[in-house]
């Protein structure tokens, strides 16, 4: 049997689970079989490959045996992370898939450059050589620095690092860097090629870098959506250079899903593309917090869950702090407690509430919150003006009124759900800090919002407690 008739049957199927799995992770009561058919694709994509190198009598199992072991071992200890790490941990698997189709285009282009290979180095492949290389290594180094950003390494500045003529001076290297490309394409044997292949190597690592120096605070979570994308596309050019059809389709799979990605996340945030890319959003943002003139007034969790149990409709409204906190199973306990005594609760969902898409929902679904009660932003708004208790769990961008309001706010124009217009508020957090955008509250400062101070786990147990001994009384 030919490697290829071996080899392609297994590659058909390993898209189509590919295919599958992204349609089934859109939704949280398949999720499951969507991670478990991306397992399978990837397990049927490696064994399809070592079977072409079988039957094509190749013999480099050790060093594929080599690439496992060290892949394990980097790999492993990255799915331990907690959820609230995912982000910077999805930035890291991004920069590997970035820096190996780097390698593999560097390592193919010498390999053909050595070899004088005229007919190997044609137009077509050295373009796609060099869309793998300058995509992988921007890739590389634009999602370590993502990734150390969202991680707050020290030494790693966290708002967005900006100087004059900035886009100019990046726009000038990627040019370059096309420049060099073009060279390439025209003269891939030219004796001074290897020194240009070098040259665009350097330029893509040097241009993720200042590509992602500039961006900070909120949007790193979108950036980091917007390299998988990149990736994506290095891998699809990569596939063209192997001749392999599975890394094209797989490679354009991820690489418009992570476009896609990016999309309905600016759009959460009602921020244009350009924007993000080249917006320095984030820098600015430091806001008088905790403002003196403003204040806060504070109520205990026993007079709280006295005003929710009397409630007709609570909606409860989740944010990264309920993430922080791991607070969801405690959410769970006061969600069936309320539903005993016959309150109607739902659970307001923002499509950027926490830091990666999904958030909220993952963390719900874990408590096992019926699917039915998590509503989507745009649904619940309507029942706002209805609900008795809005009850904030660490949410702070996504319930800030500034967002309708302050045109001169950063978030302002992203929509929010509007907690505010519940006839009475409830807020948990622990302190007086702004969210995510670095700017100041004024849902906190209504007449009709009480804020419980303290982590959300003890809060939102305590208020469980209360109601609870309340079912007893
Ligand atoms: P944030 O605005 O970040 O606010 C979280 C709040 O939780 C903070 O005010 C914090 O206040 C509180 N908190 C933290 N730990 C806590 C704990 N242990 N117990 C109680 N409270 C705690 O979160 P959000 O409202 O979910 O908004 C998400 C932000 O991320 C938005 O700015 C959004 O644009 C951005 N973002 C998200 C995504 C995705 S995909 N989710 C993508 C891009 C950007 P204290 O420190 O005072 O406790």
């Amino acid at each position: 049997m030919s490697a290829e008739a071996l080899v392609q049957p297994l590659y058909l199927v390993a898209t189509a689970l590919f295919i599958m799995s992204l349609r089934w992770m859109s939704d949280p009561e398949t999720a499951r079989k969507g991670v478990a058919s991306g397992v399978a694709a990837m397990t049927l994509a490696v064994a399809g490959t070592l079977a072409g190198v079988a039957a094509g009598g190749g013999t480099h199992y050790v060093w594929i045996l080599g690439a496992f072991a060290l892949g394990a071992a980097v790999g492993y200890p990255l799915a331990q992370v907690p959820l609230t790490a995912v982000p910077q941990r999805t930035a890291l698997s991004h920069a590997f898939g970035g820096m190996a189709a780097g390698l593999v285009g560097t390592g193919k282009f010498l390999l053909y450059y050595g070899r004088s290979d005229a007919a190997a180095l044609s137009p077509f492949i050295v373009v796609a050589l060099v869309a793998e290389v300058l995509l992988g290594f921007l890739t590389f180094t634009g999602s370590l620095l993502a990734a150390g950003k969202l991680q707050e390494v020290k030494w790693i500045p966290q708002r967005p690092v900006t100087y004059p003529l900035q886009n100019l001076v990046n726009f000038a290297l990627f040019g370059a860097a096309l420049a060099l490309g073009a060279a390439l394409v025209l003269h891939p044997l030219a004796p001074w090629a290897p020194w240009a292949f070098g040259g665009l190597a350097t330029l893509s690592l040097a241009f993720g870098v200042l590509l992602i120096l500039p961006i900070g605070g909120a949007d790193m979570p979108t950036v980091i959506s917007i390299l998988n994308a990149y990736a994506g596309l290095s891998a699809v050019a990569m596939g063209f250079v192997l001749n392999n059809k599975l890394l094209i389709t797989a490679g354009a799979l991820d690489g418009s899903s992570g476009l896609i990605l990016s999309v309905i996340m600016c759009k959460a945030m009602n921020r244009s593309f350009f924007n993000v890319l080249f917006g320095a959003f984030g820098q600015a943002q430091q806001t008088a917090a905790g403002d003196a003139a403003q204040v806060y007034k504070e109520d205990t969790p026993e007079s709280a869950a006295q005003i929710m149990a009397q409630a007709d409709l609570v909606v409860i409204v989740p944010g990264y702090g309920m993430a922080v906190a791991q607070a969801q199973h405690k959410v769970r306990e006061l969600y069936d407690l309320l539903k005993k005594r016959g309150v109607n609760v739902k659970f307001a969902i923002h499509p950027v509430a926490g830091r990666m898409p999904g958030h909220m929902n993952v963390l719900l679904a874990e408590a096992e919150i019926p699917y039915d009660d998590l509503v989507e932003m745009d649904d619940i708004n309507g029942d706002m003006p209805h609900a008795d208790v809005a009850l904030v769990i660490g949410a702070n961008d996504v319930v800030n009124p500034a967002a309708r309001t302050d045109k001169t706010s950063p978030i302002y124009g992203m929509p929010i759900i509007d907690a505010d217009r519940a006839r009475t508020v409830y807020a948990i957090k622990r302190s007086k800090a702004p969210g995510f955008a670095g700017i100041d509250n004024g849902l906190y400062f209504l007449d009709k919002t009480f804020m419980l101070f303290g982590d959300a786990k003890s809060v939102v147990g305590e208020l469980a407690r209360q109601l609870g001994e309340g079912n007893q009384a």
